[in-house]
């Protein structure tokens, strides 16, 4: 790939790069650090089309609008799946972070914003397009693993294997990294979304009873667990009983959540072990050492790290602040243009060939 792309560059653009993620929406100012980590969530007034909050603000709406008003999430499975609400939300994120930057005249920014791997060429276009129309004057795409493995700080230039699996809303990715470059990735739908998801169908099944989704990610978060736990935890839940449809609460504990969230976590852990398998032997050597590193929200599910390690064998720990991973990365890409424009790639161009 060229270089200087950035050239022009300079210490006196703001520029800024975005995690445009299922669940948070994150940017990160050239020279000032991250301004926004925002839920990913939009209001609309249906009857209006009138944007009616933004954030986190709209997402104490979810679930507790009047019909005519919805709070919908423009992105799903890390894809743009709402192109006009996407755009809306990143132009209200880009004019907050001008207004509370004091950049009012400033030129328009260019713009880095991660995309999942495995997107098609079509989904890629959504994001461009959808951060150009938001007032981007250019704009780059990094893969998310690569920002998260900038993020984790791993030695992605060195000639032995890194593995990260950033675990979001939406998607989970496993990549190998050697020498700057992805070697073996796989991405899969079973993230923190799915888990929720998984807590309401228990809960139906086992309880009779409807949770909501903000709900049953306050339990995942509150409870939630991948192997045993030293100690019991528990919740108080609430939702609605099925058979008499009156409010309900019943308390539940730490290990039947683990049992709601076990086939989903244990496929998450088999995919890990597959793409471990697919990796070169002398990587996998390097890996043994080095271990695995766990970013992105999903990856706080309490004792995570354990089973992976059962799974695979491998020494596995989750990053400092994992929900900061990616946006940390693009931050340091951006901050070190001149060395690590590389990783990005513009509109049309073809990706670095693969390993
Ligand atoms: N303490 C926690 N324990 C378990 N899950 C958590 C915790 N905190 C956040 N999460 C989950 O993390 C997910 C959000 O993570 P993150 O912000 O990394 O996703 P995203 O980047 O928006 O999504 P994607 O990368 O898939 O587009 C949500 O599903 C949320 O429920
Ligand atoms: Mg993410």
């Amino acid at each position: 790939m060229t270089t200087n792309m950035f050239k022009l560059f300079n210490a006196f653009s703001k520029d800024i790069g975005i995690d445009l993620g299922t669940a948070n929406t994150l940017v990160y100012v050239r020279g000032r650090g991250i301004m926004i980590n925002e839920p990913s969530v939009v209001a609309i007034n249906q009857k209006t089309g009138q944007v009616l909050a933004v954030g986190t603000e709209a997402k104490k709406m979810i679930g507790r609008t009047p019909d005519h008003i919805v709070a919908t999430r423009p992105l799903q499975g890390g894809v743009v799946s709402d192109f006009e609400i996407t755009q809306q939300m990143l132009k209200y994120f880009i004019d907050k972070v001008y207004k509370e930057a004091g950049f009012k005249f400033m030129a328009r920014p260019r713009v880095i914003v991660g995309v999942p791997i495995d997107v098609t060429e079509v989904e890629r276009r959504a994001v461009e397009d959808a951060t150009r129309n938001a007032g981007a004057r250019e704009v780059f795409l990094i893969e998310e693993p690569m920002a998260a493995a900038v993020g984790a700080r791993l030695p992605i230039y060195e000639a032995s294997g890194s593995v990260i699996i950033d675990i979001g809303g939406g998607t989970s990715e496993v990549a190998v990294i050697s020498l700057g470059g992805i070697v073996i990735s796989k991405s899969l739908r079973i993230a923190g979304d799915r888990l929720n998801q998984d807590i309401i169908r228990y809960t139906r099944d086992n309880f009779n009873m409807l949770l909501g989704e903000r709900t049953a990610e306050e339990i995942k978060i509150s409870v939630g667990s991948a192997v045993e736990l030293s100690e019991r935890l528990d919740v108080v839940m609430r939702g609605r009983d099925l058979v008499s449809g009156l409010p309900r609460e019943i308390v539940v504990y730490d290990h039947h959540i683990r049992e709601a969230l076990a086939r989903s976590l244990r496929l998450l852990a088999a995919a890990v072990r597959d793409t471990l398998e697919q990796t070169p032997p002398e990587l996998v050597a390097d890996i043994m050492q080095r271990g695995i590193t766990l970013s992105g929200g999903g990856s706080m599910i309490r004792e995570l790290a354990s089973l992976i390690h059962q799974e695979t064998k491998m020494p596995v720990r989750v990053d400092d602040d994992p929900l900061t991973t990616v946006i940390r990365g693009i931050g340091i890409i951006l901050e070190n243009l001149d060395n690590l424009q590389e990783f990005l790639t513009t509109p049309g161009r073809q990706d670095p060939p693969r390993i």
